[in-house]
C-alpha cells in the first residue's frame, strides 16, 4: 500500500486540534499535540484519541491514572508546533494549569476535558487511549483546525 497517499487520504478529513497532557513524576507536566481525538460516549461520557507506539511520551500517556485534554483556538498554533517537537514535551511554565483532580490542562483553551484513564487499545503502530470525562469547560471563540497536513480556520 502507498502509504503517503493514504495518509494524504487521510488528512482529508478536517480535524481540530488538541494538546494532551498529563504529569509525569520526574519531569512535571508534559504536553503533546494530537488531532485523533474523537468524543465515543456521551453516557458514560467517553473520549478517544491514538498514541503512536514509537512516542517518546507513550509510557506517560499509557500508564497515567489522569490526563488533560485541550482543544486549541485559531490563535494558539504557535502552541501547536511547540508541543509537536519530538523529545521537547515538557511544558513550559506559563503554557498551562491544574484544575482540581491535579491534571495539567493548556491556558486559554478554547476547551478542556479532564480525563481519567478507561480502557488501552493496542491498534496497529498507535494504541488507542479511551479517557471518561471527569470534568469539562467550554468557551466561545474560532477552533484551530488541521486539513490537507496544514493548519486552518473555519470561514
Ligand atoms: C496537527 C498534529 C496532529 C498530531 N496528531 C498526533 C496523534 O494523534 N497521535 C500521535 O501520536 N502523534 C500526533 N502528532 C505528532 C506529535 O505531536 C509529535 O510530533 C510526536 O509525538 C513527536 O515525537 P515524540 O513523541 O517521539 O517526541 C501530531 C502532530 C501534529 C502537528
Amino acid at each position: 500500500m502507498d502509504t503517503r497517499a493514504l495518509r494524504n487520504t487521510l488528512g482529508q478529513f478536517a480535524t481540530g486540534v488538541c494538546v494532551l497532557t498529563t504529569n509525569d513524576p520526574d519531569r512535571g507536566a508534559i504536553g503533546m499535540t494530537v488531532n485523533s481525538f474523537a468524543a465515543v460516549s456521551l453516557e458514560p461520557a467517553l473520549v478517544l484519541w491514538s498514541i503512536q507506539n514509537t512516542s517518546e511520551c507513550f509510557s506517560e500517556f499509557t500508564e497515567c491514572d489522569r490526563y488533560g485534554i485541550s482543544v486549541l483556538r485559531h490563535s494558539q498554533e504557535a502552541l501547536s508546533n511547540r508541543y509537536a517537537r519530538s523529545l521537547e514535551h515538557t511544558v513550559d511554565d506559563g503554557d498551562c494549569f491544574v484544575d482540581s483532580y491535579g491534571v495539567p490542562l493548556i491556558q486559554g483553551a478554547l476547551a478542556t476535558l479532564s480525563c481519567k484513564m478507561s480502557a488501552l487499545h493496542p491498534s496497529g503502530d498507535h494504541h488507542i487511549i479511551v479517557g471518561e470525562v471527569v470534568d469539562f469547560e467550554s468557551h466561545s471563540g474560532d477552533p484551530l483546525v488541521f486539513f490537507g497536513g496544514a493548519y486552518s480556520r473555519l470561514d
